[in-house]
């Protein structure tokens, strides 16, 4: 069977990719923040705020209710938040890697936004009760991404919105100069930094494996989403695909 979703190294089915990736970010916990930043220069700070500040309109709305999934240390719930008028009902943060949630709620915990520890292909939530979903830099590593792409449609009210946040492959000289330093650069410092050989060759992997923009709005669309696009941030390094759950359901 061919997966298509996160293949962590030597791994061919759903159940344990999603295991492996749920004990790679448990392991590397405690170094992502440091590394998260000092590997991106700090421009990830950029790209959270930007992916809020396109929601802001049903960030503003204290009653919208709002889902930042696969939320880990919690960096763009954060963003979320900052959006949110006081008194606005709390954001449901999950992840299923409970040593990246707890980090994150440490941050987000007493901001108003709440920790759940759940699959995100799996929501704990009912149907077609969400305004928002937004989620950075964890679409990538989910198992199986129509399945994704499917549970978030069930859990979004007509016309609620989503926003993921990714990773891309950027084309041209840009490009030729990134991959240089995402092969190569990347893992070495990420191994140094957290002693550890996997997470930051599965980074690149990752990367790689994941659906080019044209291919990745084909399945939004195929899943029932409507007005898909992607914005590419930082000449494509990253990017922000949005949709919305139409009207009818
Ligand atoms: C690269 S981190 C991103 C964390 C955070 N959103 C950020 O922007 O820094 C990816 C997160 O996705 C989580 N994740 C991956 N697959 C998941 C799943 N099926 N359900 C819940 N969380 C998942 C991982 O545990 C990890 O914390």
């Amino acid at each position: 069977m061919t997966l298509r979703g996160a293949k962590p190294a030597g791994i061919d089915d759903e159940g344990r990719a999603a295991l492996a990736v749920r004990e790679m970010f448990d392991s590397i916990a405690p170094r992502y923040d440091l590394l998260n930043h000092l590997l991106s220069s700090n421009v990830d700070r950029l790209w959270w705020w930007r992916a809020a500040r396109r929601f802001k309109d049903v960030l503003a709305d204290p009653d919208a209710a709002i889902l930042d999934v696969c939320c880990g240390t919690g960096d763009m719930t954060m963003a979320l938040l900052r959006r949110r008028p006081s008194g606005a009902r709390p954001i449901l943060a999950i992840d299923f890697a409970r040593a990246m949630l707890s980090r994150g709620a440490r941050k987000f915990g007493a901001r108003g936004a709440v920790a759940v520890e759940a699959d995100a292909l799996h929501l704990p939530l009912p149907t077609a009760s969400l305004d928002l979903i937004a989620t950075a830099f964890g679409f990538r590593n989910l198992a199986n991404y129509e399945a994704g792409l499917r549970e978030f449609h069930r859990a979004l009210k007509p016309g609620g919105q989503l926003g993921i946040l990714e990773f891309s492959t950027p084309s041209g000289f840009i490009g030729k100069i990134y991959s240089f330093y995402f092969l190569r650069v990347l893992p070495a410092v990420g191994r140094m930094i957290c002693g550890k050989e996997g997470p930051y060759n599965y980074l690149p992997n990752s990367v790689g494996n994941f659906p080019r923009p044209a291919e990745m709005l084909e399945l939004m669309r195929a899943a029932g989403y409507e007005e898909c696009s992607w914005q590419p941030y930082t000449f494509g390094i990253a990017g922000l695909y949005t949709a919305t759950r139409g009207a009818v359901a």
